[in-house]
């Protein structure tokens, strides 16, 4: 059993040795991480794993996967893809352009859903997708986005409830044992990795998707990470979380609720803005 000390001090060394922050990741999240690493590597205690991650620069790179989680799935929550297409996709009908940012995109299934359902609305054409994550080993199978038939199997139920009259080989090119995503989505994606946790993005967006990423982190990580994002949008962009991510209340002010159980989120008007926006529909 590792402690919640021995966690914090092994973040705190690593952030000193690597810059790399995990400091305010959830205890539990990195416990299980923690595990994991030293069970892939047949370690016994801490003790070897702090002498190899501190010492070792590959080791430690290769470890960052182990220390995050990245589950994903295609079409997850149709409900909230329902609710885009429904109502928020329309918002950007007159729109020449869409700026899209998928923040802590794992392996992809999230990108090509968005990207799937642009289609069908008809606004691929208009899009711009920034794909990001943490993780180089997530974000090379996001771009190359094959997928094992396997995988897509269970992804075709929630794929149904949203498409009940088309099929996964509309979007996927199948071969006997995977499916690859077809080029006209990937073309429209550029794919990155960046780490949230250094707030740091020099573009604007109509929309900024981070599911299923704040719910390993601590409250106060949060709500930093919701102020960048708010900031990241552009006037009245969106903001798409996932279906365990809470808002903080700190958080609850620069955003206006779209609906709260598909955890969609519009960032407030400034108030100049708003001022202007008033008296244009005053006049
Ligand atoms: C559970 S997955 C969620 C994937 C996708 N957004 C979804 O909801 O299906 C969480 C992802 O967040 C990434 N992540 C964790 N910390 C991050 C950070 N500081 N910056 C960027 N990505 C991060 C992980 O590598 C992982 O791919």
């Amino acid at each position: 059993m590792i402690s919640e000390e021995e966690v914090k001090a092994l973040m705190l060394a690593m952030k000193k040795r690597y810059g790399l922050d995990f400091t305010n990741y959830e205890v539990k999240s990195l416990n299980r991480g923690i595990t994991r690493l030293m069970t892939k590597h047949k370690m016994k205690g801490m003790i070897d794993l702090w002498g190899k991650i501190l010492k070792d620069d590959d080791f430690f790179t290769s470890s960052i996967d182990d220390l995050l989680v990245n589950l994903t799935e295609l079409f997850r929550n149709p409900d909230a893809w329902a609710m885009i297409r429904d109502e928020i996709l329309p918002t950007f009908s007159k729109a020449n352009e869409i700026d899209i940012w998928h923040a802590g995109c794992s392996t992809g299934e999230e990108i090509y859903t968005m990207a799937i359902v642009l289609e069908e609305s008809n606004m691929l054409f208009k899009s711009n997708m920034l794909a990001t994550d943490l993780s180089q080993t997530a974000l090379d199978k996001a771009k190359k986005g094959v997928y094992s038939k396997a995988a897509l199997k269970n992804y075709l139920r929630p794929f149904l409830k949203f498409f009940p009259d088309k099929s996964l080989e509309d979007y996927f090119e199948f071969n006997d044992t995977n499916a690859n995503i077809k080029k006209r989505y990937t073309r429209k994606v550029t794919y990155k990795r960046h780490n949230l946790v250094e707030l740091k993005m020099d573009k604007k967006f109509d929309m900024i998707f981070c599911r299923n990423v704040m719910i390993y982190f601590d409250s106060e990580l949060k709500s930093r990470i919701l102020n960048f994002l708010n900031n990241c949008l552009k006037d009245g962009g969106y903001l798409v979380l996932g279906y365990y991510d809470t808002m903080p209340n700190e958080s609850i002010d620069i955003f206006d609720v779209h609906n709260n159980s598909t955890r969609i989120y519009k960032k407030r008007l400034t108030p100049i803005r708003e001022r202007y926006e008033q008296e244009s529909v005053n006049s």
